[in-house]
């Protein structure tokens, strides 16, 4: 026990962990069991790995700092917490020395104002893919129906009926080149809003899913039903919520529990404005989780984990959320994976 630093460490305000040379916590102070929600005692000689998730960006500071043996800083630092779902920090690490070699990690929370700046840049950037894309798809639409049609009539005149196998290669596949346009074209028409039950939206993905999904898939329903209507586009919402539970269905290969869970949420901040209410609509699975090299990328067009996915139903379910002013995220890990859809009411 490096008791050389604790009885210092125990009434700081910033949330300190000592970390002995295995990586194991050797110390944490009252106010990072606070930050984390986890109990000292239980901790100590637990590896750091073990007692989060999402660690690959804490593994690297801490290889920072040991491989100069000095301090380092990272500013934007996401870790999993077991018990708050993923949590945006600047985290020090420095090196100490005392009986053995330990790690100093200080914890500060990311500064409020710089999370929506870095979470307005991420949707920038988002959008801007989306209109290259769309031109791009675009651009790659137009001749393709000219490749078909020559593909077409050079079949017409090939006297060898073997040769026709080429022909149908260059027909086939621009036939999915054109599929795949057109998923990436959907019209952007602008939203009709109407009052609407966020409960009658879910009963709809549930009846849709039912229907292509084994009956070893269980949904359950964990509604508030006392929550008010809210205005919004109930087509959109099908097809947001539909995407959500879909991927979640397809994760788990049919087997596993998804709970389709609605709250009220007071005083929350959605695309830079407090809303006094908004409605929370949370997909829960107990599947594999992301792979932990896309978490950073699923809502970007053509990203996909799956062998015949095309990576476009979490881009389209981000667009129609942002229309309606909402906000989409999600916490993953395997046995469990969270998507919530906020949608402001007042
Ligand atoms: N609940 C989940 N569990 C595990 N992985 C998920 C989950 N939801 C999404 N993913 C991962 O995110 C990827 C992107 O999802 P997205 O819906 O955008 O595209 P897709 O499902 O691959 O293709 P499409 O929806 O266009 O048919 C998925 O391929 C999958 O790897
Ligand atoms: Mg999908």
């Amino acid at each position: 026990m490096p008791d050389t630093f604790t009885p210092t460490l125990d009434h700081l305000a910033t949330a300190v962990m000592l970390l002995d040379e295995q990586a194991h916590i050797a110390y944490l102070n009252p106010a990072a069991e606070n930050l984390f929600a986890l109990s000292g005692k239980s901790l100590i000689g637990c590896p750091v790995q073990q007692a989060f998730t999402h660690t690959g960006q804490l593994d690297a500071a801490m290889r920072q700092a040991l491989d100069n043996n000095a301090c380092f800083t990272e500013y934007d630092l996401a870790l999993g917490s077991h018990a708050h779902g993923r949590l945006h920090l600047r985290c020090t690490a420095t090196p100490l020395q005392a009986d053995k070699r330990y790690l100093l990690l200080e914890f500060h929370p990311m500064d409020r104002s710089l999370k929506l700046a870095r979470e307005e840049q991420m949707l920038d950037q988002t959008q801007a893919n989306r209109l290259l894309l769309r031109n791009l798809a675009h651009e790659i639409k137009n001749p393709l129906g000219g490749i078909r049609g020559a593909a077409q009539l050079l079949e017409q005149e090939l006297e060898k009926p073997a040769l026709h196998e080429y022909t149908q290669v260059v027909i086939k596949e621009a036939d999915r080149l054109r599929a795949l346009m057109e998923k990436l074209l959907v019209p952007q028409q602008a939203p009709h809003f109407s009052a609407l039950n966020i409960h009658e939206v879910l009963e709809r993905v549930r009846s849709l899913l039912r229907a292509e999904i084994p009956d070893e898939l269980v949904i359950r329903r964990d509604y508030d039903t006392s929550l008010p209507p809210l205005l919004g586009d109930q087509e959109q919402l099908i097809q947001v919520m539909l995407n959500i539970v879909r991927n979640a269905a397809q994760a788990m290969g049919g087997h596993g529990t998804i709970i389709l869970r609605t709250r009220i949420a007071r005083r929350v901040t959605l695309m830079k404005k407090m809303h006094r209410l908004a409605v929370m609509v949370q997909v829960i699975d107990n599947g594999p989780g992301i792979p932990e090299h896309l978490q950073d990328k699923i809502f970007y067009p053509l990203v996909s984990g799956r062998p015949d996915g095309h990576g476009l139903g979490l881009t389209l379910a981000q667009d129609y959320v942002s229309q309606h002013r909402g906000s989409i995220e999600f916490d993953s890990e395997p046995g469990r994976t969270c998507f919530t859809v906020m949608l402001p009411l007042l």
